[in-house]
């Protein structure tokens, strides 16, 4: 069986990890028992995200093989991304004519390989299926409606997503409940990040300019990142939650901001990264590696983040995640659902209100839904093989 999968920006990285390491520790069994079918794994990087600290910090951390076809899209609007990866990853279909394509997650190229494969007739497999947060001003909603519309094989983190769609697939598609991926990869890098000091970790990445900040203290700090268009993209949004990040979260709890590229760009262009640069009690940091913001979720108070991983990272870690959106495609991560997380958009009375809340509580209360226990990707190796 010959399989390509594809990977396009940071939050597939970690998802696509344990899968890699599933199929080669498949490939020894076989190999040593002398049955079964032999997997040959392609992994194509589609070049979204390009920097070091965006991409090849995480293949060499989580041990992801280099990527054998890098197609080198780069930064573009949608329809250039989508576009750009469709015309490049046709011609690796031609030439290697997989059995299957695999696509992780929600980002653009999850939809570009998917329609690509599949207007080839060649099976695909999404990984991460049947999440929905109903927005469809998120492009990941478009994405990810786009993949689960085209696949073959839906496979699912939870089963708030297998029930998204069972109510909507085809006679000719399966839905395999296999657990959440990412989890595997905390799982398996726990331990490693848990031995981090905090103090390191922000002398190695903290913004040059900046004061040199107090000691971090467990569970006396927040981390906030933030990267969705909605939140960053107008000074209308941006500057009030900054405002009360600056006047009162960080009077009350010392603060690391992970920047992602977009939102740095934006605050420098709204004139609001100085103050922040020059702030005591705000620490900037670059971009961080996957085990060194392990090791701050587990030991912050709370996150304030847009993120939709960090959600689930949140969940089973157990720190309260104010996520900065109005609705979330991950339901089961929610305080409603036994997780860690409330809904507060990107509205100053809720964010206050959630945070002086989360203040009252110290206490992490780390919940694991069904099936996210570190085994996800053998799951989904099984079920490849199963509906080949
Ligand atoms: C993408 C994903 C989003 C995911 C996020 C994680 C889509 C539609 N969006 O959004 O789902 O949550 O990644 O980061 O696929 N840039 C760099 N270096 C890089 C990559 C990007 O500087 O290595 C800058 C560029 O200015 C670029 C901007 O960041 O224009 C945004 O990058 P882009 O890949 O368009 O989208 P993200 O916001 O990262």
């Amino acid at each position: 069986m010959k399989i390509i999968s594809v990977v396009g920006a940071r939050p597939n990285f970690m998802k696509i990890a344990p899968f890699c390491h599933a199929i080669d520790a498949h490939n020894k069994t076989i190999a040593a028992s002398d049955s079964g079918d032999h997997i040959e794994h392609i992994l194509v990087h589609t070049g979204q995200h390009y920097d070091d600290a965006m991409s090849k910090s995480f293949f060499e951390s989580l041990s992801i093989p280099e990527a054998d076809i890098n197609l080198g899209i780069g930064s573009g609007s949608h329809a250039e991304q989508v576009g750009s990866t469709m015309i490049a990853f046709e011609k690796v279909l031609l030439t290697e004519k997989p059995d299957w394509v695999i696509v992780v997650g929600d980002v653009n190229a999850t939809a570009a390989c998917s329609m690509t494969a599949k207007k080839l007739n060649i099976r695909v497999a999404h990984i991460e299926a049947g999440l929905r947060s109903h927005d469809m001003e998120m492009p990941e909603e478009i994405n990810r409606l786009v993949a689960d519309c085209l696949s073959d094989l839906l496979l699912t983190p939870d089963k708030l997503s297998s029930d998204n769609l069972t109510r909507s697939v085809r006679e000719d598609q399966h839905v395999v409940f296999v657990g959440n991926i990412m989890i595997d990869t905390l799982e398996a890098q726990r331990e490693k990040a848990l031995a981090l000091e905090l103090d390191a970790i922000v002398a190695d990445s903290i913004l040059e300019g900046q004061p040199t900040p107090n000691s971090l203290i467990e569970n006396e700090f927040a981390i906030v990142t933030m990267h969705r268009p909605s939140n960053v993209d107008s000074r209308e949004t941006l500057e009030p939650i900054v405002r009360f990040l600056i006047d009162e979260a960080a009077p009350a709890l010392q603060i690391v901001w992970t920047l992602h590229p977009r939102t740095r760009t934006r605050l420098i262009e709204f004139g609001l990264f100085n103050e922040l640069l020059k702030h005591e009690r705000i620490i900037m940091t670059s971009p961080l590696g996957y085990h060194e913001l392990l090791r701050l979720n587990a030991g912050s108070r709370m996150a304030l983040t847009d993120s939709g991983g960090l959600q689930e990272e949140c969940c089973v870690l157990g720190t309260v995640c104010l996520v900065l959106r109005f609705n979330t495609e991950r339901p089961i991560t929610l305080r409603d659902n036994g997780g860690a997380g409330v809904l507060v958009g990107n509205d100053p009375e809720r964010i206050r209100a959630a945070f002086n809340e989360a203040m009252t509580h110290p206490d992490r209360i780390p919940s694991r839904p069904e099936y996210w226990d570190g085994h996800t990707a053998g799951r989904i190796v099984e079920a490849l093989i199963t509906h080949y």
